[in-house]
């Protein structure tokens, strides 16, 4: 694996004493795509602009291909490209916005009209008919597509994408995700992409990296926030519907969430009785999306209202049995539950 990104006690706060983002260590591979994911808040979107080298950090390293990039910010910009959540175009044709950035690298105008086409094409816009239009003449899907055509025309090493299609019309989403494989698989492009749709993330292998109050986390899949109560020697969480899961005790009075890494849950078709105290939480099958460069299966089910995720092993035999509505046993020990 070629590493893109490193980082090292990076701290970031807007306001002064209000960290945002707090990552002791992180490394983000330099091949295919990577996965943001996290609540509404958690830091995603300030990750990216940290990423993009448009907005400085307070303290920190963070290398960019193996060297320091403080000072080579300026230069490393040329390489990564960021579209933003609700991307905005300049008051010019489409052709414009996208010869903009062209232009200002020096782009022969034969070639910039070659580019412009191909990119159009490359989010499934018709070059004859869209790149003639004002910014004022297309849809919100269409806009977002114009933007991510802008990038994809300076040919980045590294793409951005936060959130791209949170809020544009189905037909859309499905032309920016794709885009972006094609950059991944075909250009060796390096996708970093926030997101909330995690069967795209496991459909396409992506790696993933769960962030929570601005710190990663492992398991992710899984956040409980919220609602706990210390019972005795054990914090306790209930969930509509009468089922409680429980956790070791946390080292602080004030913990508000906890997050379930899926490896560590078994699935069982019948209600067990497991020999050493352990969760068991029933639920019905919602999902079940294969994790293609896992091997697994993310086995989702509706706990009370909350999606539960377990991972299962492609080759076990139990996967033949798992269809939607079909209620499985979640099986967890209390100390799997780790405090955030
Ligand atoms: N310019 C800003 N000034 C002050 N606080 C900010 C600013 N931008 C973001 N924040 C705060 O930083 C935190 C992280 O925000 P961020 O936008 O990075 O989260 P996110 O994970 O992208 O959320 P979402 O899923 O809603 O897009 C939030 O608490 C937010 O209020
Ligand atoms: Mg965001």
């Amino acid at each position: 694996m070629t590493t893109l990104y490193e980082i090292h006690n990076l701290k970031q706060s807007y306001r002064k004493d209000t960290p945002i983002l707090d990552i002791s260590d992180l490394t983000i591979r330099s091949e295919g795509i990577t996965g943001l994911v996290g609540p509404n808040g958690s830091g995603k979107s300030t990750l990216l602009k940290v990423l993009s080298f448009l907005m400085p950090y307070d303290s920190g390293t963070l290398l960019y291909r193996g060297q320091p990039a403080a000072g080579r910010e300026s230069v490393i910009r040329r390489e990564v490209t960021y579209l933003l959540q609700n991307s905005f175009l300049l008051s010019r044709s489409v052709f414009e916005n996208i010869a903009f950035g062209l232009r200002l690298r020096g782009t022969s105008a034969s070639e910039v009209k070659a580019i412009v086409r191909e990119s159009l094409t490359r989010v499934g816009l018709d070059p004859d008919e869209f790149a003639p239009r004002q910014w004022y003449q297309l849809s919100g899907g269409e806009v977002q597509r114009v933007a991510l055509a802008a990038r994809l025309a300076l040919r980045p090493r590294v793409l951005l994408l936060d959130e791209p299609t949170a809020n544009v019309d189905e037909a859309s989403a499905q032309l920016i995700m794709a885009a972006a494989v094609t950059e991944a698989e075909q250009h060796g492009t390096a996708v970093i992409v926030a997101t909330h749709d995690m069967p795209w993330l496991y459909e396409m292998s992506a790696e993933i990296i769960g962030l929570y109050r601005g710190r990663v986390t492992a398991g992710a899949e899984n956040i409980l926030q919220g609602g706990w109560k210390q019972e005795g020697c054990h914090m306790v969480r209930n969930f509509p519907g009468g089922q409680t899961v429980y956790a070791d005790r946390a080292d602080t009075a004030a913990v508000r969430a906890a997050a379930l890494d899926p490896s560590c849950v078994r699935v069982s078709l019948s209600r067990p009785q497991p020999a050493d105290p352990a969760n068991i939480t029933a639920g019905h099958l919602v999902h079940l999306p294969l994790e293609r460069g896992r091997n697994s299966v993310l086995v989702t089910a509706d706990v009370g209202g909350s999606l539960l995720k377990a991972r299962v092993p492609e080759s076990d035999p139990l996967c033949r049995e798992l269809y939607p509505q079909r209620e499985v046993f979640y099986i967890f020990p209390y100390s799997s539950v780790r405090w955030l």
